[in-house]
């Protein structure tokens, strides 16, 4: 008899799509636990060589990084800057990323599309770590200000998120009901007709 515990994996969460994506695309989601297996630094390093070769505006490549493991004291101090509830679950990731990116291009102006170049190199990072069998989790609740305090960001960059980095294939059996439900709930999209016009707006 298989006395394994039920585990969650890539292929449990797999959206319904109404057109035929690709697998990658379509097995990825946002876990809140995680395997009990460590990221190696190669690892890491593949995930943020896809975040390097993304295309950005200019090719003026915005994104920065700030990347802790589990059992340092920067990442005890980037779970301290997280909202109350990504603190109750965050701590099931081995490594934690704070996500940022340069507000002005070389010459002084706004870069306007410093947001949006970050937001593309971490989807160039999303189907490297899907590939992997590595999920990520964004996190938007953090306290930003704090953040730029703790860890020194100097003027001229901005934190925008947070990312969770571990495998799929978590045990979900002991975690709380909320969260557990929150792991095998399906997943659900507005459809195509509510985002995409043709010719026109509506
Ligand atoms: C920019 C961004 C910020 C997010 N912030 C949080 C967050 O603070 N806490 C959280 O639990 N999930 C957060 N999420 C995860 C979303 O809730 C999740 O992507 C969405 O519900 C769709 O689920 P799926 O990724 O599993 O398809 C965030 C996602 C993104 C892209």
């Amino acid at each position: 008899m298989n006395m394994e515990k039920p585990r969650m994996n890539q292929y449990d969460k797999i959206a319904k799509t109404d057109y035929e994506i690709y697998p990658l695309l379509s097995q990825r989601y946002s876990p809140r636990v995680f395997k009990e297996k460590q990221i190696t630094d190669k690892e890491l390093h593949q995930l943020f060589e896809a975040v390097r070769w993304a295309a950005s505006s200019n090719n003026v490549q915005p994104w920065r990084f700030i990347q802790t493991k589990k059992g340092t004291k920067a990442y005890d101090k980037l779970v301290d800057c997280l909202s109350e509830f990504n603190q109750k679950w965050v701590e099931n990731a081995p490594i934690l990323v704070l996500c940022g990116y340069k507000k002005n291009m070389d010459n002084g102006k706004e870069n306007f599309h410093a947001l949006h170049d970050l937001g593309l190199s971490l989807g160039n990072m999303t189907v490297q770590a899907q590939s992997m069998d590595i999920a990520l989790h964004h996190m938007a609740g953090l306290n930003w200000q704090k953040v730029h305090k703790v860890f020194k960001v100097p003027e001229g960059y901005h934190i925008a998120t947070a990312l969770a980095i571990g495998y799929y294939g978590a045990a979900i059996d002991d975690l709380p009901k909320d969260l557990r439900e929150a792991e095998i709930s399906e997943r659900e999209r507005i459809p195509q007709s509510e985002f995409v016009f043709k010719n026109t707006w509506k």
